[in-house]
């Protein structure tokens, strides 16, 4: 009796044990950005760049376990995708695309037309107007059309407009004039007609001459029935920017208004050029992360947040700043930042 006793309690003893390591191995399991999101239907994610992609085995497994959409970086940009004339270079974005589709990642294509980082074969020779069309039409829909039905959103056109609010005075505008915004929308549509569009800038986030001018362009575009679903509001900012959040929030409420998707596309938050310590800047980076995730959840058409990469190691900040830099959510060797913890919490609780 005394051993039929201690066994029932060795049994109880084990299956105790099992049980909590079961919860353990469930919780962490559980702890990613992307399983929060998925419940409430919201796609959380990084741009994903080529040499990282290529060589950190570490990078793409954090992407997969903390992101459910990815928005190609550089490799589809005008220049890396279409070089020559003659030649399309798909081969990085097959893969990312491929990865993507592994790992039940959403991929954004980005971008079609911009002003940056178009080939030598475009600016250095007087195409006329007809040329320059044409060329644009057979490069959006070769693209688009190698990505149909895998890649679930296009930014069609970046940047077109200045911060005064006039249309940015860039090779398409010269060549073609206004209508190249109406065209790529139609063009890219024809190619992928579940495609979803979006017209993608920075500096529109407020309410200011920027986002004004973006407004009334949208309207127009809606008005002529210009198949466009959204506008990518980029929000590369700083812990020294002072941000208005309800500001923000009518502002994507407008463009709600007209039927558009209000994303936040390119999110990253500089520390550089502030006094703080080190420890108040990433408390202060996190409330920003936190405010304009709180923005975007609580916006009638908002349910996309992508920040610009996943790592500090790899930002395009110093870059393009000249300054070292800590804005994403990734430590250089992948440790959590306070940043990805409100996230994290706000996901939780929201
Ligand atoms: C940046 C990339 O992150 C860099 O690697 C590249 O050298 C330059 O472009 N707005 C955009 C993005 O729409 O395409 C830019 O990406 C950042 C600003």
């Amino acid at each position: 009796m005394k051993f039929k006793n201690k066994s029932i309690i060795k049994l109880v003893f084990l299956l105790l044990i099992i049980s909590m390591l079961y919860f353990i191995v469930n919780k962490n399991s559980n702890k990613s950005l992307r399983v929060l999101a998925e419940k409430q239907d919201i796609l959380i994610g990084t741009s994903i760049a080529s040499l990282p992609f290529l060589k950190d085995k570490e990078y793409r497994s954090v992407i997969s376990r903390e992101f459910n959409v990815v928005t190609i970086e550089n490799d589809l940009k005008f220049a890396r995708v279409h070089p020559q004339k003659e030649t399309y270079n798909f081969l990085i974005p097959d893969l990312m695309v491929e990865y993507g589709i592994e790992n039940n990642i959403s991929i954004r294509g980005h971008t079609l037309v911009w002003h940056n980082q178009i080939p030598d074969w475009i600016t250095q020779v007087q195409y006329s107007k007809d040329e320059l069309k044409s060329i644009l039409k057979s490069h959006i829909q070769t693209v688009v059309k190698r990505y149909k039905g895998k890649i679930y959103a296009w930014d069609v056109v970046n940047e077109a407009i200045d911060n005064d609010g006039n249309l940015r005075r860039n090779i398409w505008m010269n060549v073609i004039g206004p209508e190249y915004i109406e065209l790529a929308f139609r063009w890219a549509h024809e190619a992928d007609p579940n495609a979803q569009l979006y017209y993608n800038d920075y500096g529109n986030e407020s309410i200011n001459s920027k986002s004004d001018a973006t407004y009334k362009l949208m309207k127009k575009l809606k008005a002529n029935g210009v198949p466009i679903d959204g506008v990518g509001f980029q929000f590369h900012t700083s812990i020294n920017t002072k941000h208005n959040y309800t500001e923000i929030k009518n502002n994507f409420s407008r463009f709600n208004k007209l039927g558009l998707k209000t994303e936040i596309t390119e999110l990253d938050v500089k520390v550089q050029n502030s006094p703080l310590s080190m420890e108040r800047k990433l408390e202060e980076q996190a409330k920003v992360y936190s405010n304009l995730l709180e923005v975007c959840l609580k916006a009638e058409k908002c349910n996309t947040f992508i920040t610009w990469g996943v790592t500090d190691k790899y930002t395009w900040i110093p870059m393009y700043t000249g300054n070292e830099d800590y804005p994403l959510l990734f430590t250089d060797d992948y440790k959590k930042k306070p940043s990805y913890d409100v996230i994290y919490n706000k996901l939780q609780n929201d």
